[in-house]
Parts: C-alpha cells; sequence; structure tokens
C-alpha cells in the first residue's frame, strides 16, 4: 500500500474540533430519569405543530420546498418581517456554521464573549479562523470588552442574547451600542435562541437592528418555546444580499417537509407559546428562589435555565452534585467546559422535576 496522498487529509485544524456528544453522568438506577440537561422545553409542543408534523408522514416521497416558501411566510407575518429577507436553516445551529463559512477563513477571528455558546468555537474552527473572546462581569456580556477585542482581522462577532449557559442578557440599547461601534467590515450575529422567554421589557431580539445594514443577522429557532426541538428548524433575518449569499451555501433540502408543516403549524398557535413563557418564568423564579435558600446562588436567568453556583468546599463541588443528581435519575449539565466549574446549569422543567432537582440538592447540600 501506498502512503495516504497528501489531497485526501482533512484540513489541519479539523481533527481538534470535539464532537458534540454531551456526556452525561452515569446512572445506575432503573427509573425514569429526569432529563434537564439540553435547554429543551419541558412543556412540549402544539398540539396543532404535531398533527401537521404526523399529516406530512403520509407523503414523505415527496422532496421538501426547497425555499421553505410557506414557513418563511408565516414567520414574516407572525413577525412583520419580509420573507425575501429570511432564510430557514437545519436548526439555527446550521445557519451559525454558514455564517462562519461564508465571511471566515484561517488567520480571520471570529469574536464573542468569554462564557458564550459553545457551538462559537466549533464554528469558527471549522473554517480554521481563530475564536477570540471578551471578559464579562457576573456572567453577563460586556460591550466594550468585546469592542476593544476586535481588530483589522476580525470576521463576526457572535452574541447570543439572552445567552447560554449563563441565561443572562444584555438590554437593546446596549445590543445597538454594539451594533454601532462595530466596523461595517464585521458581520455580528444577535443569537436570540431563547427571545420568547423574555419577560424583561428592555429586551430585544434584534429585528430591529437589521434594517438598513448589510452586515447585520439575527438568528432564532424552533427548538426552545416552540417545543420542536427533534425537527430542527431555526431562522434568520438579514438583508435581502446576505440571506442571498447564506442561502448559496445551504444544503438544497435543508429544512425537511415534516420539520417545515410542523414550524408553519406551530406559528399559528402563538397562545401555546405564551403559555410555555409565562410558566417558565414562573417556575425559574421558583427554581431560582429554592436554590438560592440553600445557599446555591441562582445566576439571573432570562431564558429556559438556571444556573447554580455551587461552594468550592471539597465536599460541595458541583461535579459531586451533578453525580449525586444523577444517581437520583436526575440529569442536569455540568459546565466545567465552558470553563464554569463551579456551575450546574438546570434546564427549568414541570413543577414535580423541579422539586426533584431541589429534593435532590437539599440531600446533597447537608
Ligand atoms: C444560544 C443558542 N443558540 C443556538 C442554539 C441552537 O439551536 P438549534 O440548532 O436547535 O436551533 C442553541 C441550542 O441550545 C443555543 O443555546
Amino acid at each position: 500500500m501506498s502512503a495516504v496522498p497528501q489531497s485526501s487529509r482533512p484540513q489541519p485544524y479539523i481533527p481538534d474540533i470535539g464532537i458534540s456528544v454531551v456526556k452525561k453522568a452515569g446512572v445506575s438506577t432503573p427509573r425514569k430519569l429526569i432529563d434537564l440537561s439540553l435547554n429543551e422545553s419541558s412543556f412540549g409542543m402544539s398540539p396543532k405543530a404535531q398533527a401537521a408534523a404526523q399529516n406530512r408522514c403520509e407523503r414523505l416521497f415527496r422532496y421538501p420546498d426547497p425555499a421553505s416558501t410557506e414557513l418563511r411566510r408565516a414567520i414574516g407575518s407572525t413577525y412583520g418581517l419580509d420573507p425575501d429577507q429570511i432564510i430557514c436553516g437545519n436548526g439555527s445551529e446550521e445557519l451559525l456554521d454558514i455564517i462562519a463559512r461564508l465571511y471566515a477563513r484561517p488567520g480571520d477571528e471570529i469574536l464573542f464573549s468569554e462564557f458564550s455558546f459553545m457551538q462559537f468555537p466549533i464554528v469558527a474552527m471549522r473554517v480554521g479562523a481563530t475564536a477570540v473572546t471578551a471578559p464579562e462581569k457576573d456572567l453577563t456580556t460586556l460591550v466594550d470588552m468585546l469592542l476593544e477585542r476586535v481588530t483589522d482581522k476580525t470576521r463576526v462577532v457572535f452574541l447570543a442574547n439572552p445567552n447560554n449557559p449563563s441565561g443572562t442578557y444584555i438590554p437593546a440599547r446596549e445590543v445597538q451600542r454594539l451594533r454601532d461601534n462595530l466596523p461595517s467590515s464585521v458581520v455580528f450575529v444577535i443569537d436570540s435562541a431563547y427571545a420568547e422567554y423574555v419577560v424583561e421589557d428592555d429586551y430585544t431580539d434584534g429585528a430591529e437592528l437589521i434594517d438598513g445594514r448589510d452586515n447585520v443577522i439575527m438568528t432564532r429557532t424552533f427548538s426552545k418555546a416552540f417545543g420542536l426541538a427533534a425537527l430542527r428548524v431555526g431562522w434568520a433575518y438579514a438583508s435581502p444580499s446576505m440571506i442571498g449569499v447564506m442561502n448559496r451555501m445551504r444544503g438544497i433540502g435543508n429544512v425537511n417537509a415534516i420539520a417545515q408543516d410542523g414550524a408553519v403549524a406551530a406559528l399559528g398557535d402563538l397562545d401555546f407559546v405564551a403559555r410555555v413563557r409565562d410558566r417558565t418564568a414562573e417556575e425559574r423564579s421558583w427554581m431560582s428562589g429554592q436554590l438560592s435558600s440553600l445557599g446555591l446562588s441562582a445566576v439571573p436567568s432570562q431564558a429556559n435555565f438556571v444556573m447554580a453556583k455551587f461552594p468550592s468546599d471539597t465536599n460541595h463541588r458541583a461535579a459531586a452534585a451533578l453525580n449525586h443528581l444523577a444517581e437520583r435519575g436526575v440529569i442536569v449539565r455540568g459546565v466545567e467546559d465552558y470553563g464554569l466549574e463551579d456551575y450546574l446549569r438546570i434546564t427549568i422543567g414541570l413543577r414535580e422535576e423541579n422539586e426533584a432537582v431541589v429534593e435532590g440538592l437539599k440531600g446533597f447540600m447537608v
């Protein structure tokens, strides 16, 4: 056998990228698990979305509409946006990836806040760009720190607002200040995956910051409050020319037909999403209060999860709490891979699920 030819080797930076497998704590008990580790919605999905998805299963021999036309129309009329300025993706994750592929290459920099969504460094690595982070304060994005780190190599700035894993957000005026102070050569991506959950009224998903700009993109998803994570549907809103180039980068049938129909029907049931938001807010404040009364400070969150800070004494470390909960059938997310080894991220569940978390932690904190 001859040596592997040079041309068949992947780009040198690709093998360093971690495969997205979420490590779950080992569980030895056969009981039913309560899985609060992935920020999925605990409140299910609209029955209308379920029925539409099931209905499509009768016609699986047909390809999906490659342009997601009906879905873009439904998104446009729901949010008052021009469908020609919308692209749908196989989850918003696909769209973040497309943005990095379009605008960055080896030697370029992709900038984001220190403890933000782990997909940002991954999409940077996929194109060989350098991931640059800016310090935070109280686990919250600092616009000035991001602006300070912009160089002539910066091509993309990602802002997750609210952020994952912290759940914190920056207000509309700060998002606008960031946009206004970035050079027009830098693409500014406002990732608003958790927008539906926000109850504070100084928040923006960023839609109004796109108008008249050729360097600003907002991304949204049906995976969270709409409860359609399995379908993988996200969307982005930007200028017609940015959407035009993004369309050239995506797969032909990137959003499958079941997903398109399910998402259209979900938009026809916004009362369902409003109830999810209200119940999440109620449970989030209950959970934060319970965590505080256990001496575990809860990071203020506007999303469907909350991070709890554990003490650094050897008996009460976050990693031990993760295992303690897992042994009781409750799965939450350790965030040491984000550099936050004193924290656990807990998705907001139904009341009985949240009670199981609190009961488990009561036993742990004694
Ligand atoms: C901040 C943020 N953005 C984007 C996504 C990706 O969502 P999806 O690809 O399911 O649309 C997630 C998922 O957890 C997220 O936390």
